[in-house]
């Protein structure tokens, strides 16, 4: 059955700034961290210290983290993908990270430059080096539902992935439908399978919006038990080794629809709303929440 409280992990300034097109200034990324501070959201992921070849959105990571302010009991993860982003999030004091492998080779290779088993050796002494800094350590697995080189990707191949990311150490694994192709009932019976191998409560489901059926695979996926939800203000974002993906679900979005059902999370909806209206008009674009259209428009 359904859980009556759930925690919103919200990617927006990682996830949906890392694809724009243009450079967002810092200053426009710490302000939008603090109006998502100021909302409520427990988890914010905020950064990336990748290679600035690879993603030159997330290069001022250290600048942002300098600036944000932080508040007692909400974290700010950042992506590491190597020792070298390891070294850079400790200079930083952070205190979550998170991992990211992938369900699929191809994407593996397109998204971090080695395969799977290859990642593994990657990431095991940069979890080691973070459990050991007293470090909360996340884990990834991308094109769970789908890969945009290789296309329908089976359930056990995310099932390992994710079991493998348990074992390194992750306390939860975020199960990325990368490129939005997932609907209700793959994403159920996806769900049903991972949870033979990673207890439900340590899972968090991660859907981008680019069929439309995000928030159909939201409910499918809390139906089966899920109670972590990675979201992203103004439905910002989508993946640059993803072509097409579109932005992840807007938090407006889930959290109407959770405040409907009656489940809890603690978020101010009409706060996350008012920074989905600010940084779309910052980045001037459409708002791509249709909550936060109609709220604006109500
Ligand atoms: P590589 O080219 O194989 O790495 O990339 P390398 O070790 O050969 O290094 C190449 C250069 O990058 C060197 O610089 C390194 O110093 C530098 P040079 O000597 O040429 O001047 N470098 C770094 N610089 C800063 N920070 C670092 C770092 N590492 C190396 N950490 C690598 C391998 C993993 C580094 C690269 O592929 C990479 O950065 N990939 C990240 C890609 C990425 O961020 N993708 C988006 C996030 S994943 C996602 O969006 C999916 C998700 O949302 C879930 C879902 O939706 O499914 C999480
Ligand atoms: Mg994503």
């Amino acid at each position: 059955g359904l859980k009556s409280q759930i925690k919103i992990v919200e990617v927006g300034p990682r996830d949906g700034l890392q694809n724009e097109k243009g450079i967002v200034p810092a200053a426009v990324k710490i302000e939008l961290i603090d109006r998502l501070t100021e909302a409520g959201l427990p988890v914010i992921e905020s950064g990336a210290f990748v290679s600035p070849k690879w993603v030159p959105q997330m290069a001022d990571t250290a600048e942002v983290l300098a600036g944000i302010h932080r508040r007692a009991g909400i974290s700010y993860p950042v992506l590491v993908p190597n020792s070298k982003g390891l070294e850079a999030a400790i200079a930083s004091g952070v205190d979550e990270i998170a991992i990211f492998g992938a369900a699929s080779e191809s994407f593996s290779r397109k998204n971090i430059n080695c395969s799977i088993d290859e990642s593994f050796e990657r990431f095991k002494p940069v979890v080691e080096t973070a459990l050991g800094h007293g470090m909360r350590v996340r884990g990834y697995v991308s094109c769970v539902l789908g890969c945009p080189y290789e296309g329908p990707v089976d359930s056990a191949a995310v099932m390992d992935v994710a079991e493998r990311l348990m074992r390194l150490g992750c306390y939860e694994v975020s199960l990325g439908d990368t490129i939005g192709v997932g609907t209700p009932g793959q994403a159920r019976d996806l769900i049903d399978t991972v949870a033979q191998a990673v207890p439900i409560d340590r899972l968090a489901v991660h859907f981008h919006d680019t069929y439309g059926q995000a928030l159909a695979n939201i409910l499918a996926t809390l139906e089966a038990g899920i109670a972590v939800i990675d979201s992203s203000v103004a439905g910002l974002g989508g993946c640059p080794y993803a072509k097409g993906a579109s932005g992840n679900v807007a938090t407006e979005d889930v959290l109407y629809m959770l405040n409907g059902l009656g489940i809890e999370t603690d978020v101010d909806l009409d706060r996350v709303a008012a920074a989905g209206a600010w940084i779309s008009e910052r980045l001037e674009r459409p708002n791509a929440s249709r909550v936060g259209r109609a709220m604006a428009a109500a």
